[in-house]
């Protein structure tokens, strides 16, 4: 009988260490590092089971009609959670890497057609984190789901179909107060102090002495593409069009209100939406450098080899480390930054409004 009072009962270790089970047979056994890989890729479960836990939490709360500042800033440290966890994933697939090529075909043979391209738990935390179903690579023409078991491709698929962490946030952003100002208009006042640093960088591209007429010519086009790109941040209509085309994925009010909580951060009211948008980032981070740190170590160690799942190994990786982002829009904001000594500067009352207002009166 199981004693939640005695370690190993507690934590189930009957069960957890008597689940490794090496299939390889070799003269004299067991492939020796198959132990190392069955470890690994179950540590990596946990944690996957960990982040789960974590993002299921973040998004009740982010899914609720209002979210009060105290449910907010748990779900930060919930967020930053995960951010902790992610290293602890990279440095996994160091101690992965003790093993060399050869090690690893003593016992590869026996893995096929399994590969964690079947993890179902990744999955979940893709579609969770909101990873646009639409723009996922197929293999061979097949979804990335196709060779799940039935029950593991319906608990992916519902993960899919639920609102995710994209989704939540895209709606506690739109529906912010920050957007509105009274009598002031704030989007025209940025929109001057945007035109005086476009026309600045312009001009230094225009006298910078080390550019032949060509370099210069290529520097001007990248130029005018930033140009175009606020023309679109001052448009509702053109940034629907990028919306459209699969460009931008937050809604047009979020995205300028994640503009805005990025630009004026130092206001006292912004200090908690603004970590929250840094943790996202850092997540968003966290993940593609896990995927290509990942591609890294698939390359090292089949070389240019097709994967024991069916996809061209390491360049399947690489496309997917770029394509299967959530929150590629945080990674565009810098590009509507403009220098704090150039934000145009608020009216009292609107800084007043956006300072911190005592829930309980604490004297004074
Ligand atoms: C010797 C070590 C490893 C090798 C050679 C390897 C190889 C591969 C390959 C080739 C793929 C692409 C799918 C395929 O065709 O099979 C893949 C996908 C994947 N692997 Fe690994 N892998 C290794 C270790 C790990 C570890 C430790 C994890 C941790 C859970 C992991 C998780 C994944 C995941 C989640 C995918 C799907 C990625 C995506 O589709 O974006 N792999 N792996």
């Amino acid at each position: 009988m199981a004693d939640a009072r005695y370690y190993a009962d507690y934590l189930a270790l009957d069960r957890l260490l008597d689940a490794q089970h090496p299939v390889s047979s070799l003269d004299d056994g067991p492939a020796h590092d198959e132990m190392l890989f069955i470890i690994v890729h179950q540590a990596f479960e946990l944690w996957f089971k960990q982040i789960l836990w974590e993002l299921e939490a973040v998004n009740a709360t982010m899914g609720a009609d209002t979210v009060p500042a105290r449910d907010l800033s748990r779900a930060v440290a919930r967020l930053r959670r995960v951010v902790a966890i992610q290293p602890l994933l990279r440095g996994q697939l160091e101690v992965l890497e003790t093993m060399t090529p050869l090690d690893f075909l003593d016992f590869r043979d026996a893995l096929v057609p399994a590969s964690g391209f079947q993890s179902a738990q990744f999955r979940v935390i893709e579609n969770r984190l909101g990873v646009e179903p639409t723009t996922r690579l197929r293999i061979k023409g097949a979804p990335y789901h196709a060779r799940l078991t039935d029950d593991d491709r319906a608990r992916v698929l519902q993960a899919e179909r639920e609102p995710s962490l994209l989704e939540h946030v895209d709606r506690w952003l739109a529906r912010t107060p920050f957007l509105r100002f009274g009598d002031f208009d704030f989007w025209t006042a940025y929109r001057g102090a945007v035109n005086d640093m476009l026309d600045r960088e312009r001009t230094i591209i225009e006298r910078n002495p080390n550019l032949d007429d060509e370099a210069r010519a290529e520097e001007l086009a990248s130029h005018d593409e930033t140009i175009d790109g606020f023309a679109a941040l001052f448009d509702r209509d053109r940034y629907a069009q990028l919306h459209a085309r699969g460009l931008r994925r937050l809604s047009y009010d979020a995205f300028l209100a994640a503009l805005l909580i990025t630009l004026y951060r130092d206001e006292p009211i912004f200090h908690l939406p603004f970590q929250l948008l840094v943790a996202l980032v850092d997540i968003d981070e966290g993940f593609t450098a896990w995927r290509y740190r990942h591609a890294l170590l698939v390359q090292r160690m089949i070389g240019d080899k097709v994967g024991t799942g069916g996809t061209s190994g390491h360049v399947y990786l690489q496309k997917a480390a770029e394509r299967h982002r959530a929150f590629g829009d945080l990674f565009s904001l810098p590009t509507f930054c403009i220098p704090r000594s150039a934000l145009p500067e608020l009216p009292e009352p609107v800084r007043r409004q956006l300072g911190f207002r005592w829930e309980h009166g604490s004297g004074g």
